[in-house]
């Protein structure tokens, strides 16, 4: 697997505190760039800043709640001060708020949407323009194969992830000529939020099973392959597949 170069640029995740979010962290650390990781536990955030810093890196923490437009605005702007201009940002915060149609609350169910589509759209107006400016720069907005699936008792994440994809796709082609490119990216790695889901009586056990099933060498192959995708967007081999919902089990060759 070839290692891009983001030497100079400066790279923003949402949820970069662990689970996919860090794992994305980690690699834009190795090409090089300067990297603020975003979430609300500062706890979490402080821990991994510092181990991802192992070795000299420059890992920022911002605590902000991604559906809070103020507090997300002076992270946008925090980021700018402390480390420079956003080369790449990566909205990756996410939850999965299980529960059936017919009981689930109605505002837990939104949240989802909140979070994955609102908060995506906040973040990318408010980080774009600075990269329109620059003629330069890549939004990574992290979906799910779940887009595509049908997973009862998992509406609110299923749908909320289809519109991120087709938002990405949308403003991706909005952003023809401007120098800048919007990707949505479907990773699969075993994290907190997937044990959740196995763990969940809101999702039948029959759609549970395959996950749980699952041996160390396939979760690996899953990690590799999300790695393999995440390091191919940023260092630009996939940029005529911009807009497309990529996914890491099925890339573009
Ligand atoms: N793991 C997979 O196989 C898989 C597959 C497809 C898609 N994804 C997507 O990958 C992304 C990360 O998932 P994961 O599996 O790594 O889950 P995870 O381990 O639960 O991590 C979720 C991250 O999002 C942050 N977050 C959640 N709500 C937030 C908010 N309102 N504001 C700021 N940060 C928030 C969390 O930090 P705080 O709680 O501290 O805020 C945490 O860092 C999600 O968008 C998920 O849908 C994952």
């Amino acid at each position: 697997m070839e290692r891009p170069d983001l030497s100079g640029q400066v790279a923003v995740i949402t949820g970069g505190a662990k689970g996919v979010g860090r794992l994305f962290a980690e690699q834009l650390v190795q090409a090089g760039a300067a990297v603020a990781i975003v979430a609300r536990n500062r706890a979490l955030l402080d821990a991994t800043a510092e181990d991802l810093r192992q070795g000299g890196a420059t890992v920022v923490p911002f605590v902000a709640d991604v559906t809070d437009r103020a507090a997300s605005r002076a992270a946008i702007a925090a980021v700018h001060d402390v480390l420079g201009p956003i080369d790449v940002l990566v909205n990756n915060a996410g939850v999965a708020n299980l529960g059936r149609v017919i009981d689930v609350d109605l505002d837990f169910w939104w949240q989802a949407f909140e979070i994955h589509v609102k908060a995506t759209m906040a973040w990318c107006q408010d980080v774009l323009p600075q990269m329109i400016e620059r003629r330069s720069g890549r939004i990574i907005n992290v979906t799910s194969t779940a887009a595509v699936w049908t997973i009862p008792g998992g509406s609110a994440y299923t749908a909320s992830k289809a519109g991120l994809s087709a938002f990405t796709r949308v403003l991706n082609a909005e952003l023809h000529g401007t120098g800048v490119l919007a990707f949505a990216i479907a990773p699969r790695l075993r994290s907190d939020m997937t044990d959740h889901i196995q763990a969940s009586p809101a999702v039948p056990s029959g759609f549970r099973a395959a996950a749980s099933q699952q041996t160390d060498e396939q979760r690996d192959a899953q990690r590799r392959n999300t790695v393999a995708l995440f390091r191919r967007i940023v260092a630009g081999a996939l940029d005529d597949h911009a807009g497309e919902h990529l996914e890491s089990e099925s890339p573009p060759s």
